[in-house]
């Protein structure tokens, strides 16, 4: 039985992960630790909000002497640790709020357990698995081979710069220290709760709504799409099974242009309008409500500063030594994801909130 501290769990791939633990670990207790910025949102934990084992504290992790209690009140043995300033676009506006929680809070959260786990010795055994991106391997050209745990790091924006330091002092943390640590740096997530500023939500909430679906540049960035199931998996068997002081790339072994990405998803909604009358009426400001084509929403936008041209990632450490798989096709996450947004309109108009208004017009 473990007990875990989950940072940033009432965020998109945090939420995901507790529903999922509680689902496979029941009886494990589970601390949700989270800020509730923009991006977190207590409904998120809304399907596991009843489970006698969750405890969720809104704090920052920045707060150490909190963080410290918990570890030592709670006897958790494990921090999972996924709070941070996620949007690449925020860091372009404002960086310094990406340094505060992803390297100074990450730090904050590495002392807490130095002082708990290898001071004071409050548990027998402990791990801290670090949740980062493969956003700090930079970006590759079309024909370069995908990233592995050994490629370089070369952070292109403050984000990534922001996600590499914090890689750095875990790394240090377990050197150093001895902490019982393992990092996993993955591609790009889509599914359930994510909130709609990122690429796929936004495409979805846009075509629904009949808005214009901006494409940076030429629309031939390349990303790996991870579907965050696949993505807990793997976060999964890295705790349980994963070697202190490793790091292990976690992909979805499905790249797409945005441009192609976008592309299917269009014609995935298309299909649904035409299937279902119902769904005219709902939104009647989607083209295919009218039985237009949804690429007619398609928006060349100016490219974002520093956009990296293709990320793509290497798993077959995690395949080989801990049996990882990505089960979810791109196919079968974009319509599973298109569902459950049109399942959960009242969840992403929600979230849709001023503050997320006021950020999409600075960007797009
Ligand atoms: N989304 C992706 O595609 C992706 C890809 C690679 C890596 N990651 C990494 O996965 C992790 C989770 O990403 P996400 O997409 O779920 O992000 P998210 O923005 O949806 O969630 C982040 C959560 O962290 C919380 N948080 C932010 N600052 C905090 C602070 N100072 N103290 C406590 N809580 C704070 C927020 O309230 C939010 O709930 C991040 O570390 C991110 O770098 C994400």
């Amino acid at each position: 039985m473990r007990r875990l501290l989950v940072t940033g769990g009432a965020g998109f791939i945090g939420a995901n992960f507790v529903h999922h633990w509680l689902q496979h670990h029941a009886g494990d207790r589970v601390v949700v630790l989270d800020a509730l910025t923009y991006a977190g949102n207590r409904n998120n934990l809304d399907p596991v909000r009843q489970r006698p084992e969750l405890h969720f504290v809104q704090a920052d992790i920045a707060d150490t002497a909190l963080v410290e209690s918990l570890l030592r009140d709670e006897r958790l043995d494990t921090i999972v640790h996924f709070a941070a300033e996620s949007h690449v676009d925020r860091s372009i506006h404002g960086p310094d709020t990406f340094v505060q929680t992803n390297v100074i809070g990450t730090h904050s959260l590495l002392k807490a357990a130095r002082k708990v786990w290898l001071e004071e010795k409050a548990v027998a055994q402990h791990r801290f698995h670090h949740v980062s991106t493969d956003e700090v391997y930079g970006s590759l050209s079309a024909t370069d081979p995908a990233f592995t745990e050994t490629t370089p790091y070369a952070p292109n924006s403050p984000y990534s710069a922001t996600k590499a330091a914090s890689d750095h002092l875990v790394r240090a943390y377990h050197h150093t220290y001895g902490l019982n640590v393992t990092t996993s740096n993955c591609s790009n997530n889509y599914g359930p709760y994510h909130f709609p500023e990122k690429l796929i939500p936004l495409m979805i909430v846009n075509l629904l709504q009949g808005k214009p679906l901006p494409v940076y540049g030429d629309g031939q960035n390349i990303r790996d799409w991870l579907h965050v199931s696949d993505h807990c998996r793997g976060i999964e068997l890295v705790i349980n099974n994963g070697v202190a002081g490793q790091v292990y790339n976690i992909g979805g072994g499905a790249e797409a242009t945005n441009l192609t990405l976008i592309n299917s998803m269009c014609s995935i909604v298309d299909a649904h309008f035409a299937r279902d009358s119902a769904l005219k009426s709902r939104f009647p400001n989607a083209p295919a409500a009218h039985g237009k084509p949804s690429t007619s929403l398609i928006t060349y936008v100016k490219d974002r500063p520093g956009h990296d041209r293709r990320y793509a990632i290497d798993c077959r450490k995690i395949e080989n030594e801990l049996g990882y798989r990505a089960q979810t096709t791109l196919d079968t996450g974009l319509r599973a994801t298109f569902a459950w947004y049109l399942a959960n309109e009242t969840w992403w108009r929600a979230v849709m909130d001023g503050s997320y208004r006021e950020c999409i017009s600075q960007q797009y």
